[in-house]
């Protein structure tokens, strides 16, 4: 169920640049230097420099300040939209006070409509691969890229930050959030968004919140225990927040106990703001605001992407007093809070020439960071080149691209689609986009004494006769997801499973690479020898999958959520599909009306509450194919000597060594068993620190554990609680490998 996307806004906004008459271009383009005004003052603080700013605003002003300028079917256009760099939204600037425009562009893994806008960005490996590198600098790097690259193209706001839980792996956007533990995806997230903070742009987390399944998305009202919400989905913003202040957070479409997540006086005053302390400003989803004086109360700072609630409505609503004076100078001091504290005041973006070569290095090495080795036996990896002699390398468009993921994600490939011909490829809204990285090439160029083969495997019989005749089977299958849609099955579409069978019957050296968003099932998992999870690999995704598979890298990168052996394992067998009345009519012409005056809801209930991923599988004591934290090494590694220091902070300790004869790097991982009492799953991630080893290197590691991490919610008293009593530490290299254990009591 596609909400109206904007492929056709850039002409939009050219048509309504015609109209504009050309003092409101002038006004709108004049751009004054600030210097003069008090509040350009680096020695006050982000809250006094925006409190200065406030006093001075008019009415009118403020109101500009509160919303966006519209999107082609979602809301109507403004003609000041004239001045819109082409991204998802755009707020006016303000001359007179040297308050520049937001300029925000989607941005979850490179930034969005480069090529629709006539620009170019990188496209980075997809947001859970870079929650699999488990690693916070990469995660920083990541934001870097991202913030440098939507200021070269004149942007000053990303629309990334996507941390919902992978609650249920067949949402459309697995690929865009974090995977399934708070404290990995929120922390992962927190990394990412400092990056971008990094550059001066402001930094944005979403989709707030229990926006977990795309089917009836705005119409789906969700319920689940306040407990469980607060130790689960809610931790990993609350985790992301603290640790980046975020300049947004994005309220999703859905409903939460009842109210619509963006008129949410739960979530946005009682937790995000009180407890949370959040200082920056909440916009709607484009199209998820429904109210003006509900809204605003609950704590809605923004409306995106037009003024359908907080434009005139929103200044009549003050004007009367229905919305105080106060409640509109709050949203207002917020997103200039942001301004100030994110150094976008202090300096504004300047277009430049993105560095391409830089990015696609920057591409590769994350990707390089985030493939998983899921299987090995007999050590078949890695290959080595000057032994082997011929190679199929097999699958579907697995001679010129690799899939990405889809939606507003969506990252335009430089030279299009690479499945049609170039220059034919704009994106287009659900359609699966192949980036042009190309494994044939790639291996070619590994194995250059090698006789490299390639077959689509449309006919699993021929593809099994070149497979026959190789030394080795390379397969790269897929499994596309996009914004908008929910996965009908884990499984493989177009009958992988079948080939895949097919080819590892033909021969036994049969290597498979998976991409795709987040977990798929494996009928076939042990007839194969090995097996990759490269996920959606970015733009340089071939070259890093190719370094993997010849050893020149040596993977280390960890599952961020649990590969289940089939879909009766999850806590929902069937994603819940809307009723009709639920689903916006998306050939009537004003689709975006109908969608703010609200869809009839429709119940989904999370009763499986805090037992996300594995969590849940422990609990139920299910096995399942891959555990959560899992990946393989060339090398080996061994833990030893685990030592828990007790106190406001515990501290773990312990050692970790590189056993074998490469270098590589290990994601260690502490998990935490409470105290009956607590009644908690066996167990959850508490923290962990990726270490490089030298091959025979060891190192000892100390880890703090955040008190938090080890609490529950306690939903009388409002706040974390410690209860006291024994709690088990274990360590090691996955959630099923937990070699050091011990246990302390706290209290
Ligand atoms: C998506 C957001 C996105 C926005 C702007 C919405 O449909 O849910 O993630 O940032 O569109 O494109």
């Amino acid at each position: 169920m596609p909400l109206l996307r904007p492929s056709q806004k850039l002409c939009l906004v050219l048509f309504c640049s015609l109209l504009l008459t050309p003092s409101l271009i002038s006004i709108a383009s004049a751009q004054s230097d600030g210097k003069s005004h008090a509040w350009m003052n680096t020695g006050f603080s982000p809250d006094e420099r925006a409190s200065m700013v406030v006093k001075e605003m008019t009415l009118d002003e403020k109101i500009q300040m509160m919303h966006g300028t519209g999107m082609v079917g979602l809301s109507p256009m403004s003609p000041l939209a004239v001045h819109s760099n082409g991204g998802a939204g755009y707020v006016v600037e303000i001359p007179r006070l040297g308050i520049p425009a937001i300029q925000m562009s989607d941005a979850a893994y490179g930034v969005r409509m480069s090529g629709e806008n006539g620009r170019y960005s990188t496209a980075l490996p997809s947001c859970v691969a870079g929650a699999a590198s488990w690693d916070l600098q990469g995660g920083f790097e990541y934001g870097a890229l991202i913030g440098r690259e939507l200021r070269a193209q004149g942007y000053n706001m990303s629309l990334g930050g996507g941390v919902n839980l992978t609650r249920e792996p067949r949402n459309g956007r697995t690929f865009e959030y974090m995977g399934e533990d708070p404290v990995l995806a929120g922390k992962m997230v927190a990394s990412v968004i400092r990056g971008i903070q990094a550059q001066h742009v402001l930094g944005d987390i979403k989709h707030y919140a229990l926006n977990d399944q795309e089917s009836g998305r705005n119409a789906v009202n969700i319920t689940i225990d306040k407990r469980a919400a607060r130790e689960s989905d809610l931790l990993a913003f609350e985790i992301g927040i603290e640790e980046s202040d975020p300049a947004g957070v994005m309220c999703s479409y859905n409903r939460v106990y009842g109210d619509y997540a963006c008129e949410n006086k739960y979530l946005l005053t009682e937790v995000l703001k009180k407890d949370w302390n959040f200082k920056g400003f909440v916009l709607s989803d484009w199209g998820g605001a429904h109210s003006v004086e509900k809204a605003s109360a609950a704590g809605m700072d923004h409306e995106q992407p037009g003024w359908i609630f907080y434009g005139d409505d929103l200044k009549k609503a003050v004007e009367s007093g229905k919305v105080p004076q106060a409640e509109l100078d709050d949203h207002v001091h917020r997103i200039l809070r942001a301004m100030f504290a994110t150094g976008l005041m202090d300096d504004p973006v300047q277009r430049s020439v993105p560095d391409v070569l830089g990015g696609l290095e920057v591409a590769r090495k994350l990707e390089e960071q985030s493939i998983v080795l899921l299987k090995n036996e007999k050590s078949q990896l890695p290959l080595d080149a000057a032994k082997v002699h011929s190679i199929a390398v097999i699958g579907p468009h697995a001679d010129v691209g690799m899939i990405s993921g889809g939606g507003s994600a969506q990252v335009d490939p430089p030279v299009g689609n690479a499945i049609l011909p170039p220059g034919k490829g704009q994106t287009r809204w659900l359609e699966p986009v192949w980036f042009p990285t190309s494994p044939l090439k790639s291996i070619r160029a590994k194995a250059a004494g090698a006789k490299v083969q390639f077959d689509s495997g449309a006919d699993p019989s021929a593809a099994a006769a070149l497979a026959k005749n190789s030394d080795v089977a390379i397969i790269f299958a897929y499994q596309w997801e996009s914004e908008g849609m929910d996965l009908p099955s884990l499984a493989l579409p177009e009958h992988q499973d079948d080939l895949i069978a097919k080819v590892a019957a033909a021969n036994p050296h049969t290597v498979v690479v998976v991409e795709s968003g987040g977990p798929v099932t494996m009928p076939w998992a042990d007839k194969v020898s090995a097996i990759l999870e490269a996920w959606f690999a970015g733009s340089s995704g071939s070259d890093a999958v190719a370094n993997v598979l010849f050893g020149d890298v040596n993977p280390s990168a960890k599952l961020p959520l649990t590969f289940p052996r089939s879909e009766a394992d999850l806590p929902h067998p069937k994603v819940v599909q809307p009723p009709p009345e639920s689903i916006p009519n998306d050939t009537q012409p004003e689709v975006w009306k109908q969608i703010a005056a609200g869809l009839a809801p429709f119940q989904v209930t999370y009763d499986e509450g805090v037992k996300v991923g594995y969590k849940w599988y422990d609990a139920e004591k299910k096995a399942v194919l891959f555990p959560f934290g899992h990946g393989l090494s060339y090398t080996t590694y061994s833990y030893s000597g685990l030592k828990v220091t007790p106190g406001k902070n515990p501290k773990v300790t312990f050692t970790v060594k590189n056993t074998g004869k490469r270098d590589g790097a290990e994601v260690a991982q502490i998990y935490a068993a409470l105290p009956a009492a607590a009644t908690e799953p066996p167990k959850r991630l508490v923290g962990f620190n990726k270490v490089w080893l030298k091959a025979g290197e060891s190192k000892e590691v100390t880890v703090e554990v955040n008190p938090k991490y080890l609490s529950i919610f306690n939903v009388e008293q409002n706040g974390w609680q410690l209860l006291p009593g024994e709690y088990g530490l274990m360590v090691g290299g996955s959630s099923e490998n937990l070699p050091l254990k011990q246990t302390v009591t706290l209290n």
